[in-house]
């Protein structure tokens, strides 16, 4: 079973979303299709999709203005949210720390967390890739966690860049990732790739060893985009 994840990011509308449910209905699929939405458009019925948010607050409650909790995101009934992507680390200065308590709520609220790790440019032209996916895996993911958790591996500098790393480059990091997680009792966890992933390239980058999926950001806008996604990935 494979996992095909959308990321609207600050996208969409809560029509558009039903628009979007409806028109994967009918799709021939044995995988599952995860749209991670804003905040405003959880609760829609995804019918066969699973609807998942981007963000969750690494407190339970309280004085916390603007944030949601995981236990908030649950009663809506979605079942994963995504932490520690790319731009809220960029953006909100999420670190592996914060997104580990981040991850370790979604967890305790009964949902999956699709953690993300990756590299910036400058730290792939230092040579730090490996490392700071290792880094990522190790303090990211909380140890022993009461649940399923996701990876996906989404190197930053190829995010909404239209730029993909080659297949040697996507193994090796996902050949790390999955002996890290090894190393921490979570074999079997399953890694998506996620950067640019688009119809033409979906099959192709599944292909490649340790890859148990795709999380798709601009591609998973439309149906015409993102239909094409899920069908070519067997
Ligand atoms: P793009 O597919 O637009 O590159 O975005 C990837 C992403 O950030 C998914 O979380």
């Amino acid at each position: 079973m494979k996992i095909i994840a959308g990321n609207w990011k600050m996208n969409g509308s809560r029509d558009a979303l039903v628009n979007m449910v409806r028109a994967l209905q009918d799709i021939d699929t044995s995988n599952t299709v995860i749209l991670c939405v804003p905040y405003t458009m959880l609760g829609v019925d995804g019918g066969n999709v699973y609807i998942g948010a981007q963000d969750a607050s690494a407190h339970d409650k309280g004085a916390y203005t603007g944030e949601v909790s995981a236990d908030m995101i649950a009663d809506t009934g979605a079942r994963y949210v995504i932490v520690g992507h790319s731009e809220c680390r960029a953006y909100h200065n999420d670190t592996n720390d914060t997104v580990r308590q981040k991850a370790a709520a979604v967890i305790a609220a009964g949902m999956v967390p699709i953690i993300c790790v990756g590299e910036t440019m400058d730290e792939k032209q230092a040579g730090k890739t490996m490392e700071v996916i290792e880094s990522g895996v190790r303090e990211s993911v909380p140890s022993d966690p009461d649940g399923d958790v996701i990876i996906a591996y989404e190197p930053r500098w190829a995010i909404g860049a239209g730029l993909t790393p080659t297949n040697a480059e996507i193994a090796t990091a996902h050949k790390l990732i999955a002996d890290t997680l090894d190393s921490m009792g979570l074999s079997n966890t399953p890694i998506l790739y996620g950067a640019s992933v688009k119809a033409s390239n979906a099959a192709d980058i599944m292909s490649v060893p340790n890859v148990g999926g795709v999380l798709v950001g601009g591609a998973s806008l439309k149906p015409d985009d993102l239909i094409p996604i899920i069908t070519s990935i067997k």
